[in-house]
C-alpha cells in the first residue's frame, strides 16, 4: 500500500486480545487525541497509521495477517530480535526518556547510564530504524509522515535519509525537559537524540513552553535547530463526543452506583481519573485529601473523594510500586477517619472510560495535579461534561494550565499544605461561581478540537512543499 499521509505510533488505534475459548483474535479499538484527529481527514484520505504490536494478542494477529484498514502493526522483535521492543520501550522510552521530560529522577540514585543503558540504547535506535523502514516503504513520493512522541526520537533522521522526498513531521505529547536536566543524558545520545528529530521538517509541540525548552537544549547542545520549524499545537477536547458519550445509558447507570458509593445527597465530591502514572502525583494528591480533613475538621463526612487510577506500565517497579502505595495510603486514610456510614477514599483502578465520565459529571471538585504533563485532558474534559459545574485545581505544571489557568484554582503539585488549602477552597467556591468559571473552562478546553489539531499540522507541514 503506498500512501500520501501517514501516522506513526507506539500505540497504536487497535489492539488484539487472543479469545481462550477458540484461539480466535479480537479486535479493540482505542481512543485518544490522534484517533479523534485523525477522524478528520475520514477514512477516503487513504491515511495510514504504522505502529508496534504491544502484546502476544497484536503479535499473533501480525503473525497471521491479520490487520484493520489503515493501520499497519510492526512485530518490532519478529524485525530486529527478540526483546528489542522491551527494551526500547520499557528500557528507553519509559524509563529514561519520560523521566527526563517529566524530571521524574530521584538524582542522588539515578540515572545511571552505564553499559547496561548503551545496549538499551542499542535496541532503542533498532526499534526507531524498523518504523523508518516501514514508513520509508508505506509513503507515496512526497507524502506527509506525522511521527509521535518520544518513542521515536531517532526515526525522523532516520527516515530522511531514506527518503528525502518526503514531508516528515514530529509531535511530542509530553513536557520537553529544561536544558540542565536534559543536560543529564551523556553528550553523545543527547546530540543523537536531538538531530534525529531535527530530521523532521517541522517539530511540533502542546505548549510554547515545551518548545522553548526543546530550542534551548537544540541551542546547547547542537548549535541550533537548523531549518527545522518548531511549532505550537494546543490539543483540545473533543466536545461534540464527549457531550453525547456522557449522556448515554451506561454513563446514567454508573453514576446512580456512584452515587449510592458516595451516600448522603448533601457529600460534596472531589474526583481525579489518571492513569497510575508517577507524573501524575496520584500520592501527593492523597496526602493533601488527608491534610484537609485534619486541617478542616468541617469536612469529615460531607466529601468523599473518588480516586480512578487505573494501572499502567506495570512491567517496570517503579510503577508497581507506586500503584502499591497508592492503595496503601487510601486505606491508610479509610481507616485513620472512616465511620460506619462515610467512607473517605473510593479508589477504583479498573478502567471504565463510562465510569470516568460519570465521575465528571457529578463532580463538585477535581483535582489535577501532576508534577509535569505535556497538556493533560482529564482537565479539559472536565468542564465539557459537568452537570452543574466542577470547580478545577490545577498544577501549575501541566500544560493545560496555560489556557485553563485563569478559571482554576492553582498549584504547585509539590506544596501538599497549598493542595489541601486549595480543596478547602474549591470546595468552598460558591455554586454561582463555580458554573461561572466551568463554562468558561468549557470554552478554552474545546477551543482547539483534535480535528483541528492534526489538519492544522498537516497543512503547516505540506505548506513547505512549495507547489
Ligand atoms: C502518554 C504518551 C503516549 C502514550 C500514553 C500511554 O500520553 O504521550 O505516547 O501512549 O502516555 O502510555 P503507554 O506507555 O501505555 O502507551
Amino acid at each position: 500500500m503506498v500512501s500520501d499521509i501517514l501516522v506513526a505510533s507506539n500505540r497504536g488505534p487497535v489492539s488484539y486480545a487472543l479469545r481462550e475459548a477458540d484461539g480466535g483474535l479480537e479486535a479493540r479499538r482505542g481512543g485518544g487525541g490522534l484517533v479523534s484527529g485523525l477522524s478528520a481527514i475520514g477514512p477516503d484520505a487513504g491515511a495510514v497509521w504504522v505502529c508496534a504490536a504491544l502484546g502476544e494478542g497484536d503479535r499473533e494477529a501480525v503473525r497471521r495477517g491479520v490487520s484493520e484498514p489503515g493501520v499497519r502493526m510492526l512485530d518490532i522483535d519478529a524485525l530486529a530480535g527478540e526483546g528489542t521492543h522491551a527494551a526500547a520501550y520499557n528500557g528507553i522510552a519509559n524509563s529514561v526518556l519520560w523521566f527526563v521530560h517529566h524530571m521524574l529522577y530521584q538524582t542522588p540514585l539515578e540515572p545511571v547510564f552505564d553499559a547496561e543503558f548503551r545496549r538499551r540504547w542499542e535496541a532503542y535506535r533498532a526499534y526507531n530504524r524498523a518504523f523508518a523502514e516501514a514508513l520509508a516503504a508505506e509513503a507515496a513520493p512526497g507524502a506527509a509522515v506525522l511521527i509521535q512522541d518520544y518513542h521515536l526520537a531517532l526515526a525522523p533522521g532516520m527516515l530522511r535519509e531514506l527518503r528525502p522526498d518526503l514531508r516528515i513531521g514530529h509531535f511530542s505529547h509530553t513536557p520537553w525537559a529544561p536544558p540542565d536536566y536534559f543536560g543529564m543524558l551523556p553528550d553523545d545520545i543527547a546530540r543523537e537524540l536531538l538531530n534525529g528529530m531535527l530530521g523532521a521538517d517541522r517539530l511540533g509541540f502542546l505548549t510554547r513552553r515545551w518548545a522553548e525548552a526543546f530550542t534551548a537544549c537544540c541551542a546547547r547542545a547542537v548549535g541550533g535547530t537548523g531549518t527545522t520549524e518548531v511549532g505550537v499545537h494546543g490539543l483540545g477536547a473533543d466536545a461534540g463526543f464527549l457531550r453525547a458519550r456522557s449522556r448515554e445509558a451506561d454513563v446514567e447507570e454508573r453514576m446512580a452506583t456512584l452515587r449510592e458509593q458516595i451516600g448522603g445527597a448533601d457529600r460534596k465530591t472531589v474526583i481525579r481519573v489518571d492513569r497510575t502514572e508517577l507524573s501524575k502525583n496520584i500520592v501527593r494528591g492523597l496526602l493533601a485529601y488527608r491534610e484537609l480533613l485534619a486541617g478542616w475538621p468541617e469536612w469529615r463526612e460531607r466529601v468523599v473523594h473518588i480516586a480512578f487510577a487505573y494501572p499502567s506500565r506495570q512491567d517496570l517497579e517503579v510503577y508497581r510500586r507506586y500503584t502499591a502505595e497508592v492503595s496503601r495510603l487510601a486505606e491508610e486514610i479509610n481507616a485513620e477517619y472512616g465511620t460506619e456510614t462515610w467512607t473517605p477514599v473510593l479508589l477504583h483502578v479498573k478502567d471504565d472510560f463510562a465510569r470516568s465520565l460519570a465521575a465528571y459529571r457529578l463532580a463538585d471538585v477535581a483535582l489535577v495535579n501532576p508534577i509535569r504533563d505535556g497538556m493533560n485532558l482529564v482537565a479539559k474534559e472536565v468542564p465539557v461534561v459537568s452537570d452543574e459545574g466542577c470547580a478545577l485545581v490545577l498544577s501549575r505544571e501541566a500544560g493545560a494550565h496555560e489556557e485553563l489557568g485563569a478559571d482554576a484554582v492553582t498549584v504547585n503539585p509539590y506544596d501538599v499544605t497549598g493542595t489541601a488549602r486549595a480543596l478547602h477552597e474549591a470546595l468552598s467556591m460558591p455554586p454561582a461561581d463555580r458554573a461561572d468559571r466551568t463554562k468558561r473552562l468549557a470554552a478554552a478546553a474545546t477551543a482547539l478540537p483534535p480535528q483541528r489539531w492534526f489538519l492544522d499540522q498537516l497543512e503547516a507541514l505540506r505548506g513547505g512543499t512549495a507547489g
